[in-house]
């Protein structure tokens, strides 16, 4: 098969369409053909150097994918050669195809064309773990997401509002915060002009700048909030006022989706698919395709992620 291979760290230029082993299928894994797979934050880091696949995953980026059942591994339950599916992966989605524990797959969601169902698994699994799993967002609860208009943010968004949220965003830019109203959010906030902690109080709070945001998201978070950490874009170490926490008893989480264990993937993956695969049919959840590119110029479009200028998620189809 072919798939595209990070040559050395550094730019886009040195993703490489290339020949590469075919995958086998180990005990308790699917094969998928790949329809398409889709473009995340974590892949630039990873062809920067700086996020090495978790131990035993495949070597090539890619943490989602679409595609057809091609071959079944002994004890992969639940599913058969032909299905159409889609799959949160630990790598290898940009490829012709590629091998996952069946617990990491779904059926393919109704209502969507096979390429478009690539751009959900890596960002509704996000967002259900952790905004719903981890911090229990409740109906008529306010959650703030940071980077409304990236691909975690235009999920979360529509997710917390069919579930009967408030929901509050910060964006770079007057465009990012009309997209985001359009996606149903209540409130856009522009980071560039704005201080969030003096405009918005939440119970529940998804971020992904990590240091940077620390003081303000705390100041932020209601009398028993809940922060959930995703993302370090604004560094690792920051100042946490502790004082604050214990006064609202305020709760600060911090997890990755990608090196937990097939197992406890699959925990989130079912839970998609009973919550949220429901409203994808339904049409209330619908990935936000900003761009669709050949998989072989994987290149092109890691320089619209790193541009900065997408709104949600950019497509590979192969
Ligand atoms: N822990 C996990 O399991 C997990 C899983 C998936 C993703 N993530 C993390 O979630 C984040 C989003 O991922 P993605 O793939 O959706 O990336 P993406 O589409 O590239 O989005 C990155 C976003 O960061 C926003 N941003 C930059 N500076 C900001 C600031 N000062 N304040 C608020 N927002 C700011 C940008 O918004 P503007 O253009 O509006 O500035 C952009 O929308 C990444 O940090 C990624 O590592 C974590």
């Amino acid at each position: 098969m072919r798939a595209i291979v990070i040559t050395k760290p550094g730019g886009p230029e040195v993703l490489e369409w290339q020949e590469v082993p075919d995958p086998r299928p180990e005990r308790g894994e699917v094969v998928i053909d790949v329809t398409a797979s889709a473009v995340n934050r974590a892949d630039v880091i990873q062809r920067l150097g700086f996020y090495d696949p978790p131990p035993g995953a495949s070597p090539y980026p890619g943490l989602e994918c679409s595609g057809v059942i091609s071959e079944v591994g002994p004890d992969a339950v639940g599913f058969a050669v032909g299905d159409r599916v889609c799959a949160l992966l630990s790598g290898g989605g940009y490829a012709e195809r590629v091998a996952v524990p069946w617990e990491q797959v779904l059926p393919a969601p109704e209502g969507l064309s096979l390429t478009e169902a690539a751009g959900l698994p890596e960002t509704v699994c996000t967002v259900w773990s952790n905004v719903f799993m981890t911090a229990r967002l409740r109906r008529g609860e306010t959650l703030l997401v940071h980077g409304g208009a990236s691909g975690i943010g235009t999920t979360a968004i529509q997710i917390a509002k069919a579930f009967g949220s408030r929901v509050v965003v910060t964006v770079g830019s007057q465009e990012k915060a009309e997209r985001c109203l359009e996606l149903g959010a209540d409130e856009a906030i522009n980071y560039r002009t704005e201080d969030f902690a003096e405009r918005v109080e939440a119970d529940v709070i998804l971020d992904i700048m990590g240091a940077k945001y620390l003081p303000g998201n705390v100041k932020a978070l209601k009398t028993g909030g809940r922060l959930v950490v995703i993302g370090l874009q604004g560094g690792v170490k920051g100042e946490l006022d502790l004082h604050m926490l214990t006064r609202k008893r305020a709760a600060v989480h911090g997890t990755t989706l990608r090196s937990r264990p097939a197992a406890e993937k699959g925990v989130v993956v079912r839970g998609v698919a009973d919550n949220v695969w429901p409203l994808v049919s339904a049409g209330a959840v619908r990935p936000v395709v900003h761009a669709q590119v050949p998989m072989a110029e994987a290149a092109k479009a890691h320089e619209m992620l790193d541009s900065g200028e997408h709104v949600g998620k950019i497509l590979l189809v192969g």
